[in-house]
């Protein structure tokens, strides 16, 4: 995506305890930067954020996680998150590979994922953030029994998204290639969303749940380890 670079966007973030520019600091103590015991939910690739500006707004028992790579998309996150005063939202501008390093296992109960480039060639299918790669990254901090909840416009994206979630061990709960004409209620439309169904283009939608369990696998790798040496 080509943004026009805006000045502006970092000084004003910088100033907000809302935006977190050094999230490793926070791994395993993300209950504590909020302030309480309640569930944590992530958007990874938030764009302008109204999607979760509208969760957070609806939800205050539940706490949000924005990310992006871009502040001069997030700096628009911040201005809704004040706008409605949304204490549950923290803002975390960074690369969406790098999200193993900021959580603990278990710290995250939902990850949505909306409109992500689908990345068509063969040799960049790497790079979708559902590809398994990506999915068993998430599975490291993703509490077993949470939710992925997946949007996109793009029909080969999502029927190859299909099958990367269940060869992870995610269980299909729900699938639909078109969300309108879907019996799913409580849609939030995100702006992408907006723009391809004024396009006329069907939105598909899946919810996966994780059964994967990754603090045990992993701890089992340590002991083997630990064993082996
Ligand atoms: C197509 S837009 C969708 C935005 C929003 N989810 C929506 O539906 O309106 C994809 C967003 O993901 C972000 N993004 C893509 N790849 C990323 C990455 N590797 N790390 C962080 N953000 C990324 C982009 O900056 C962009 O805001």
């Amino acid at each position: 995506m080509r943004l026009r670079k805006k000045w502006w966007a970092k000084p004003e973030m910088e100033k907000d305890h809302k935006v977190i520019f050094t999230p490793s600091e926070f791994k395993g103590k993300w209950k504590e930067l909020f302030g309480n015991d309640h569930p944590i939910h992530l958007e990874l690739g938030c764009g302008r954020g109204r999607f979760i500006t509208e969760f957070a707004r609806m939800n205050p028992e539940i706490n949000y996680i924005a990310i992006d790579a871009h502040n001069e998309l997030l700096v628009y996150v911040l201005r809704k998150a004040n706008e409605n005063h949304l204490d549950n939202l923290r803002i975390v501008p960074m690369y969406i590979e790098n999200v193993g390093d900021i959580f603990a296992p278990d710290e995250i109960e939902k990850i949505y994922i909306n409109f992500c480039n689908p990345w068509p060639s063969k040799r960049h299918h790497k790079r979708r953030l559902t590809h398994p790669n990506f999915l068993r990254i998430y599975q490291t901090f993703l509490k077993k029994g949470s939710e992925v909840w997946f949007k996109s416009d793009d029909e080969l994206l999502f029927t190859d998204s299909l099958e990367y979630f269940k060869d992870t061990g995610f269980n299909e709960l729900y699938r639909t290639f078109d969300l309108k004409q879907s019996d799913f209620h409580g849609n939030i439309q995100t702006e992408y969303e907006e723009k391809f169904s004024n396009q006329g283009i069907k939105i598909k939608f899946g919810r996966f749940k994780n059964n994967f369990l990754g603090q045990t696998v992993a701890m089992n790798d340590e002991i083997k380890t630990i064993k082996a040496g």
